[in-house]
C-alpha cells in the first residue's frame, strides 16, 4: 500500500516531457524516493554500516540517524562496588563511574566551571579520533596519541602532552583501554562543563600503537574549503562540522599566536555556551578572545555560515547541545570497526549542571531557565 501510494505520488511528481521542472522539483522526488527505499542521506561507519546487527549496533546507528536522542539525562548511577571487587568487575561500567569520580576531581574549578584538564581533554579526544580517512583502514579512536611513540611528538599535538601523560596514568590505575580513556574523558569533559551535554558514550574499543599518517589534522589557518572537505572525508557533514567547532567554546590558544598564550576563543572559556558562535561571528567580540582564523573561515562559507548563525541565535543552546553530542558521537567512533559489541556506559557520567550563572547580558537569553 506504502508503495503504491508513493509511485502514485511520485508519477503526480514526474515532470512531463518538455515542462521544466520547478527547482524544487527534484528535492521533493528524492525526498519522496528516499522514503519509498526506507533510505536516508545518513552516513554509517564501521561494523554499523548496515545499520548496525546487534542492539547496540543498532542503537549507535540510531542515534548517528536521528532515531533516537545523542543524550541521556539519567542520574549517575551508584557503581555496584569498589574498584577490582566481583560485583564491580562483574559489571562493565562499574570501572567508569570510578573512572568518573577521578576526572570529576581533575577537570572542575572551585567556583564550578570547567579548567585547563578539561579542555585539554576535549581536544585530545579530537586528535586521537580524527586522525583517520575513509578508506585508510587503520587509525581513528585507537588510543595511538598515546601510545604511539611518535603521535603525541607532533606539532599540532603541542600543548597536549600534559593531558595525554594524566589519562595514560588512570588508565593503568583503572586497567581500562587508552582509546575509551580518551573518548570517555572528551565526553566527561563537556558535561564536566556548566551547561555542556551529557553525550550517550560506549566503551570497548581496540588499543593501537600504530602511528598514524600526517596531514590529518587540519591547521588553523585553512580555508572553509579545505577543512570542509578534510571533514567529509572523516563521514562529518558540514552542519556536523559546525556543531564540533563549537567545542571552541571552552577553549584556550597557546601556540598558534605566542604572544598571546592563554588568549580563549571566547570570552566565558569555563562554560560550555553558545558565545563562541557569536563571538567568532564579531558580535560583541571582546579584546580578550581570539579567533582562530579557520573559525572565521568557516563561519563564512556559504555551506556553513546558516548554522553557524543558528547556533549563534536565540535559544540555541539545547539544539547545539543535541547536535553536538550526534557529531560528537560519530567522531569518537571513527576507525572503530567492533561498534557492534560496544558498550553503553552513559550512566557513569556525571549529571548535566543546566544552572550557571551567565554573567553575560548577550548570552542570558541562551541560558536554561533555573529549576
Ligand atoms: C578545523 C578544525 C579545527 C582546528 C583548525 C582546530 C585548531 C585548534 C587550535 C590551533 C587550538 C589551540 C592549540 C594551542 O595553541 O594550544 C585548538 C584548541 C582546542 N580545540 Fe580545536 N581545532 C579544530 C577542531 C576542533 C574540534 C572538532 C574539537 C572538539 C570536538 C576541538 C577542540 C578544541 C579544544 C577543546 C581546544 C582547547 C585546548 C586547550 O585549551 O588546551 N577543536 N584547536
Amino acid at each position: 500500500m506504502r508503495l503504491l501510494v508513493v509511485s502514485i505520488l511520485l508519477c503526480a511528481l514526474s515532470p512531463v516531457d518538455g515542462i521544466t521542472a520547478h527547482p524544487d522539483m527534484s528535492k521533493t522526488l528524492r525526498d519522496i524516493e528516499k522514503i519509498a527505499s526506507g533510505d536516508d542521506d545518513v552516513e554509517l561507519i564501521g561494523d554499523i554500516i548496515d545499520r548496525g546487527q546487534t542492539a547496540v549496533g543498532k542503537t549507535v546507528a540510531d542515534i548517528l540517524r536521528e532515531r533516537q536522542p545523542a543524550q541521556h539525562f539519567g542520574p549517575k548511577y551508584p557503581p555496584p562496588g569498589p574498584p577490582g571487587s566481583r560485583e564491580c568487575n562483574a559489571d562493565p561500567c562499574c570501572v567508569w563511574a570510578h573512572v568518573s569520580n577521578a576526572l570529576t576531581a581533575l577537570f572542575l574549578e572551585r567556583d564550578g566551571q570547567c579548567n585547563d584538564n578539561a579542555r585539554a581533554a576535549v581536544r585530545a579526544g579530537f586528535h586521537d579520533a580524527a586522525t583517520w580517512h575513509k578508506g585508510l583502514g587503520f587509525g581513528g579512536a585507537d588510543g595511538s596519541l598515546a601510545l604511539s611513540p611518535f603521535e603525541i611528538h607532533r606539532i599540532e599535538n603541542n600543548g597536549l602532552e600534559d593531558i595525554v601523560y594524566k589519562l595514560k596514568d588512570l588508565r593503568e590505575m583503572f586497567n581500562v583501554g587508552m582509546a575509551d580513556m580518551f573518548q570517555f574523558a572528551a565526553t566527561h569533559a563537556a558535561v564536566s562543563c556548566p551547561l555542556g551535554p551529557r553525550i550517550r558514550v560506549f566503551v570497548g574499543r581496540k588499543d593501537s600503537d600504530r602511528t598514524p599518517p600526517i596531514g590529518l589534522i587540519p591547521t588553523p589557518f585553512a580555508t572553509a574549503d579545505r577543512i570542509i572537505r578534510f571533514f567529509r572525508n572523516k563521514t562529518i557533514p558540514p552542519q556536523d562540522l559546525v556543531a564540533l567547532l563549537g567545542a571552541h567554546t571552552v577553549s584556550k590558544q597557546f601556540f598558534v599566536n605566542l604572544k598571546r598564550a592563554g588568549a580563549p576563543q571566547d570570552s566565558t572559556p569555563g562554560v560550555w555556551d553558545v558565545l563562541y558562535y557569536k563571538q567568532t561571528l564579531g558580535e560583541n567580540l571582546q579584546p580578550e578572545v581570539f579567533r582562530f582564523q579557520s573559525d572565521i573561515n568557516v563561519s563564512k562559507d556559504r555551506r556553513t555560515e546558516e548554522k553557524f548563525r543558528d547556533f549563534a541565535g536565540r535559544q540555541s543552546q539545547e539544539r547545539w547541545n543535541e547536535d553536538y553530542a550526534r557529531a560528537y558521537l560519530r567522531l569518537s567512533l571513527l576507525g572503530v570497526d567492533n561498534i557492534n559489541s560496544l558498550t553503553e556506559c552513559t550512566q557513569a557520567l556525571p549529571d548535566q549542571r543546566r544552572e550557571f550563572a551567565v554573567s553575560d547580558p548577550v548570552d542570558a537569553e541562551n541560558a536554561p531557565a533555573s529549576e
